[in-house]
């Protein structure tokens, strides 16, 4: 473990030396593969002459090095002197060899080359390549790559790199090799190597200039049955890149490989995805719809890499989000195109708000372009992706889809091939729409969510309608509330009479229509409505039209005129989230101080219409009838009461379900389906709707309910509804069958890692009490294991988000999250480094718990901590 050093952006300078091609030879050996590389080195002639040239390499066993062919020596030749290596008086250009050996079955932390099931494969991004060998691992390093790959014919019968095949053969010793070239040059974190025995299913693609492009998706021979919906993503991918942002893709080849231990998602090595298997892997008969989706969007996104990461890539890793929040961007706009937008909306937004507002508000708060990291791994974050997203949707909002498709096609064009910073991207978007977007980049630098207080004034004599806006962002650390100047935001809204219909706009003259975009530069800014004859009800972030929050006190009747006649699908959604938030809020009160609670009559009136009005958008139906998260109700409290929460939720919930029984059991009964199951927007909508009613059927407490989930569960159509079934059977507290289900799923998943990971999930987030003895026990069952970081989410991780339960009072499930953390940190330090955030956010809870959340924090510190948990221990602890 190194000494924990600060990198900061104000310290960038291009590096000494650049590489024009590396020659890689891998010989694969469990726990001593040789690497060996040949960099052809040239000076760059932006530095001075004569600096050493700087290497990075961890826990690397050096066996050779040479210059030119000259055996060099340590001390006079160079110098090792923890992660780096310097060659001292170099040339303008040489050639520099190494080999070293490294062990990929120790390697748990899984980054750089390691072993996962019967396979060996890569992780490099972000500075994993330095665990493979000496290089000047940074992203602004670009060079084409050779590899040659060497093992076992019989039990690693594949071997891929990046790029193209070029030559393959046998070798003495039953080995055989392959060589790839990639004729691409690219930074070292898209470097991808597997070899196993693996399987393949192969397609084409006909780009739109013509060429044939061969698809392979490789997988473990059990899993190629979970193979085909991805490569119709991968299709449907290519063909929208092409469409929407005229993206071609480069290579004659694309393959993507499933693997099971794996620290994120997927990763886009040029030409080699690697994906978690849990983000490739699907079949009707073990995946739910979310996970379809969720699949779709990931195969996409790193498709979309391929243009916004390989070709155009990063500078340093402060730009992460350059490509990560376009990345992004790009595959929430194309999932909004294949399934439904107003749903891919209103589900981005509640996960946003919910989990990204929660790192604004919390120790580890950060801008969307860091200044400093001592880790770069911990910023991997929603800030970065989701937040980052958000950014580019706001600027294509400012330009227009016309100037926003002209402002990257510049930028692809421009930059293509090279490493580039944010203002790379900013500036091709202000050039091709003509637009000033000098202030636009305090959104990169600025940390925190800005707020929106928004006050109005009606003058009936005149006519005139005035909003008034204010913002300001609260201080994160690092950056004092003195510090935040206003940002650039576009604000989307519209007026509603008091009879709902949409009214014409009008500012200073001008008809506007009946939505507009209005764009705040300052403190405060005024506009003044003219020709309004009553006083209206404002619709305001229309969309969610900028990453903010937004304060407005409608009234209950006016959130409840905005959810039935707003215009704009998402803001409908968003007042009827707030008229539950606050019902929500109003039983909290009430059980607070001891008394009996009771249903908002305003909310029930609403959801009574919800319920008994035919709907020809039951996907947006099952959202609107689905009650905001107790994580996301907690948001909004100064000292969160984890307890009232939760009980205040379940009445509202039973409340419902109480009064509305008849209209949810209608609904139930009239969604049932015969149709054989595919995962298409139509029938993942009637699963949806059917789905939230039988909730609502079992939140009643009528025993009707759970025996409908019950027979839903039994019946095994599909995972879908299986699932939904059995966590409202787990969840339940009719003890016998929550027993049955959990014994029955487990004997008949037993055999399906994915799957079971689901088993685990819903255990360990019941509320029950007995919940902590059960992820002790279940740590143990033989499916579990601390070195898998799907299993670690799927058990702990579930675990952390139990409010109830991991927030006990006695705080047993923060020195258990604890525990689990310690052993991470010695396994693997990303992970560790996720798994403690809940641990992290202890600010705004009671006295007590912030108490025994600090002393975790404390007891974990006193660990030899690695640079991924050192720096978030500190920063957390810092902030109390
Ligand atoms: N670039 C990857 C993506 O967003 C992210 C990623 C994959 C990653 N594996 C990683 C980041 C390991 C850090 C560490 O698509
Ligand atoms: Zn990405």
């Amino acid at each position: 473990m190194s000494e924990p050093r600060t990198i900061y952006l104000k310290d960038y300078q291009p590096p000494a030396y650049w590489i024009d091609t590396v020659s890689l030879k891998f010989v694969l050996d469990d726990h001593d593969t040789r690497v060996q590389a040949t960099l052809s080195v040239r000076h760059n002639p932006a530095r001075e002459v004569g600096l050493p040239l700087r290497l990075y390499g961890v826990d690397l066993t050096l066996k050779a090095i040479a210059l030119d062919g000259q055996p060099l020596e340590e001390g006079r030749d160079y110098r090792i002197e923890g992660e780096t290596l310097d060659v001292l008086s170099v040339a303008e250009q040489f050639e520099l060899t190494t080999e070293v050996s490294i062990d990929p079955a120790a390697n748990t932390a899984l980054e750089g080359l390691y072993r996962s099931s019967s396979m060996f494969c890569t992780q490099c991004e972000p500075e994993g390549f330095r665990r493979i060998t000496w290089y000047p691992d940074h992203p602004d390093v670009m060079a084409a790559y050779t590899v040659t790959v060497v093992g076992d014919r019989a039990s690693l019968p594949v071997l891929l790199s990046n790029g193209n095949p070029i030559e393959s053969g046998d070798l003495p010793n039953n080995r055989h090799y392959v060589t790839w070239q990639d004729p691409f040059p690219k930074p070292s974190y898209l470097f991808a190597l597997v070899a196993g025995n693996l399987e393949k299913r192969e397609d084409h693609f006909i780009t739109q200039s013509g060429r044939k492009v061969t698809l392979q998706i490789w997988v473990e021979k059990q899993d190629l049955n979970k193979t085909e919906f991805a490569m119709g993503a991968l299709k449907r991918a290519m063909r929208w890149d092409e469409d929407t942002y005229g993206r071609e893709y480069d290579l004659d080849l694309f393959m993507i490989v499933a693997v099971s231990d794996f620290n994120m998602g997927a990763m886009e090595n040029k030409g080699l995805n690697i994906f978690n298997s849990a983000a490739v892997l699907a079949n009707p008969e073990t995946a739910t719809d979310a996970a379809f989706q969720r699949i779709e969007g990931i195969i996409a996104h790193e498709y979309f890499h391929n243009w916004s990461g390989d070709r155009v890539t990063c500078r340093d890793w402060f730009q992460l989000a350059l490509k990560e929040g376009l990345t992004v961007f790009r595959d929430q706009s194309f999932s909004a195109d294949i399934n439904s937008a107003p749903v891919k909306r209103i589900q981005d937004v509640n996960f946003l708000r919910t989990h990204q507002f929660a790192e604004d508000a919390g120790p580890t708060a950060h801008p969307v372009r860091p200044e400093s990291f001592i880790e770069i791994s911990n910023f991997y974050t929603l800030t970065i992706y989701e937040k980052g997203a958000e950014l580019v949707r706001m600027l294509k909002h400012l330009l227009g889809p016309g100037d926003y498709r002209k402002g990257t096609d510049l930028y692809f064009s421009r930059f293509d091939g090279q490493a580039v910073r944010v203002e790379d991207f900013i500036d091709s978007l202000a050039e091709a729409g003509n637009r000033d977007l000098t202030q636009f980049m305090r959104w990169y630098s600025q940390a925190g969510t800005p707020m929106l207080e928004v006050s109005d004034e009606y003058d009936e004599g005149a006519q005139r309608y005035r909003l008034t806006v204010r913002q300001h962002t609260p201080a994160t650390p690092g950056q004092p509330a003195e510090s935040k100047q206003p940002l650039h935001i576009p604000l989307r809204l519209g007026l509603l009479s008091e009879q709902g219909e949409a009214l014409s706009l009008v500012i200073e003259g001008k008809a506007l229509g009946t939505d507009t975009v209005v764009e705040l530069r300052d403190a405060e800014h005024s506009f003044v409505f003219e020709n309004v004859a009553s006083r209206p009800v404002p619709s305001l972030l229309r969309g969610f039209s900028a990453p903010v929050q937004l304060q407005y006190d409608h009234s209950p009747a006016a959130l409840a005129l905005l959810m039935k006649h707003d215009e704009d699908g998402f803001n409908r959604w968003d007042a009827g989230q707030q008229l539950m938030r606050r019902a929500i809020e109003s039983a909290m009160r009430a059980i607070q101080q001891q008394q009996a609670p009771e249903l908002d009559p305003l909310l029930a009136d609403v959801v009574g219409t919800l319920v008994s009005t035919p709907s020809d958008d039951y996907a947006v139906l099952a959202e609107m009838l689905t009650l905001p998260s107790e994580q996301y109700v907690a948001g909004f409290q100064q000292r969160i009461d984890v307890d009232a929460i939760h009980q205040a939720r379940n009445f509202v919930r039973q409340a419902l379900g109480d009064t509305f029984y008849a209209e949810f059991l209608a609904l139930y009964r009239q969604q049932q389906s015969d149709a054989p199951y595919v995962p298409e927007f139509k029938q993942i909508a009637q699963r949806a709707i059917k789905n939230v009613a039988l909730s609502y059927l079992c939140a009643s407490g009528r025993d009707e309910g759970l025996a409908l989930a019950k027979q839903q569960f039994d019946a095994d159509a599909n995972m879908t509804d299986v699932r939904a079934a059995m966590t409202l059977l787990v969840h339940s507290d009719n003890s016998e069958l929550a027993d049955h289900a959990v014994k029955r799923f487990g004997e008949q998943w037993g055999h399906d890692s994915l799957v079971m990971d689901a088993w685990f999930g819903i255990q360990v987030t019941r509320p029950q009490p007995d919940v902590l003895e059960r992820v002790k026990f279940l740590m143990q069952h033989p499916a579990f294991s601390l070195k898998n970081p799907n299993k670690v989410r799927a058990l702990v991780g579930a675990f952390a988000t139990n409010r109830v339960n991991f927030h006990r009072i006695d705080g047993e499930g923060y020195r258990l999250l604890a525990d689990v953390v310690i052993e991470l940190n010695r396994l693997n330090p990303e992970i560790a480094a996720r798994m403690i955030v809940p641990l992290t956010r202890y600010q705004r809870f009671d006295e007590q718990r912030q108490q025994l959340m600090r002393e975790q924090l404390e007891r974990i510190r006193r660990e030899p901590l690695s640079r991924n948990l050192f720096e978030i221990v500190e920063k957390a602890l810092a902030a109390g």
